[in-house]
């Protein structure tokens, strides 16, 4: 499609050698201020047009690569991150997670954008509860993926509406929607798939992609499971260990959901190579493929983790689900066995201390934790549910952690007493 008006950023210099006599152009061309100047498949009749195209300076639009590529080397941003990673010295004693991993991974991020974000949707009238707009995508869920079977013409339709408001959801206040995660039962698939597509949003957002590639990969993380829907409802249906042929059907759900996405029309290689090598691992144990370490493309990485993460935080009619401290613990693990970091990226998109995880302080209460807090990794904002005497509270208020003279003791398994609307929480 020819595009009129590139910003700047989104292009990237051609060397002129491309240019040949004879031959078709491989991409539409812009000029250095952005202007289009000549369409793909274009064919040069001689030298003196192409003496003239390098004039301008010829540019053609980034791909997902060069956008890739150029945030690995971009040094300004690892500047950046560097003088994030400074770790809070009172807290390299954190008991939460109790090691090392952990401790290194409860760096400083900048989160000033959001907060800014969430004021300003107050001010200007237009701010929705992002727990309705998170139930409503829920909601929404079972009409994409009837959609996938019976009129694939409407789901790029649906999909983008979706992935419209999960944009929303996060720039409005990324805190309320970890909030309703964790504090969710994540029971259905509909919650599985919405929550790890807003865990990929906010994932892919915090290691720095720009919002095009953000996008593909929440579509991505939307659609990677379509193809275990009907498994899902048979693995809850069995307490006792997977047999097999369970297995088998299990570790063909990436190539199952490709083939539904493709019958939408979705063909984006962002798109397919995340959700077909979702479950690829970087020590070559994953499936279908076998890949290794940078043979796993960054989109399939960013979404299986979070795949894996939801996973364990979900029952299963075949196993306890996992408390999110131990999840994360284990998160961890793989990063510092793979020696990879997008592992131990993932705490920062979702905090050492996810809202929405239950907690004892030192004095005793027992607290929710409600947004993190951008200065201190360690020491979020929280809500009091039960107090020092053990009787449950009757005003619900926020603190900042970091202006009280409590820490967080251990985590609290939550349940009798806990089960506070999360609207309430996050309004
Ligand atoms: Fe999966």
């Amino acid at each position: 499609m020819i595009q009129h008006g590139v910003p700047i950023e989104e292009l990237t210099p051609i060397s002129i050698s491309l240019l040949k006599v004879g031959q078709s152009l491989p991409y539409d061309l812009y000029n250095a201020r952005g202007k289009f100047i000549s369409a793909k498949d274009y064919i040069f009749k001689n030298e003196m047009e192409i003496s003239m195209m390098s004039q301008s300076k010829p540019m053609r639009l980034k791909t997902d690569e060069d956008f890739k590529t150029q945030l690995r080397n971009d040094t300004e941003l690892k500047e950046v991150n560097k003088a994030t990673g400074s770790i809070e010295q009172t807290d390299t004693s954190l008991e939460y997670g109790g090691g090392e991993l952990l401790t290194v991974a409860a760096r400083e991020h900048d989160f000033s954008d959001y907060k800014a974000n969430r004021d300003n949707a107050v001010r200007n009238g237009t701010k929705v509860s992002v727990v309705a707009l998170i139930n409503q995508l829920i909601a929404t869920f079972p009409k994409l993926h009837k959609a996938f079977y019976d009129d694939s013409s409407t789901v790029l339709g649906i999909l983008k509406t979706m992935e419209t408001k999960l944009f929303r959801i996060i720039e409005q206040d990324k805190d309320a929607a970890i909030g309703l995660i964790h504090i969710s039962e994540i029971k259905s698939q509909a919650e599985h798939c919405v929550f790890s597509a807003i865990l990929a949003g906010t994932y892919s957002k915090t290691i720095g992609y720009p919002d095009r590639f953000v996008r593909l990969v929440v579509t991505s993380a939307f659609c990677m499971n379509l193809g275990a829907i009907e498994l899902h409802e048979e693995l809850n249906s069995k307490d006792t260990k997977l047999c097999d042929d369970l297995i088998s059907k299990i570790r063909k759900h990436s190539e199952e959901s490709v083939a539904l996405t493709a019958t939408a029309g979705i063909k984006h290689p962002t798109i397919i190579n995340a959700i077909l090598h979702h479950h690829e691992r970087p020590d070559g144990e994953g499936y279908p493929a076998g890949l290794r370490s940078e043979e796993i493309p960054d989109e399939a990485l960013i979404i299986g983790i979070v795949d894996t993460y939801l996973a364990m935080i979900g029952p299963r009619a075949y196993r306890n689900k996992v408390e999110p401290k131990e999840a994360l613990k284990r998160v961890l693990f793989e990063g510092h066995k793979y020696d990879n970091d997008f592992y131990t990226t993932f705490i920062k998109a979702i905090g050492v201390y996810p809202a929405g995880t239950f907690h004892e302080l030192n004095s005793g209460e027992i607290v929710v934790v409600i947004r993190r807090d951008p200065k201190h990794a360690t020491k979020p904002e929280i809500c009091t549910l039960i107090n020092a005497a053990g009787e449950q509270v009757s005003e619900l208020e926020t603190i900042l952690l970091s202006s009280s003279n409590q820490t967080i003791k251990k985590p609290h398994p939550g349940g009798r007493g806990l089960h506070i609307p999360p609207e309430v929480l996050w309004d």
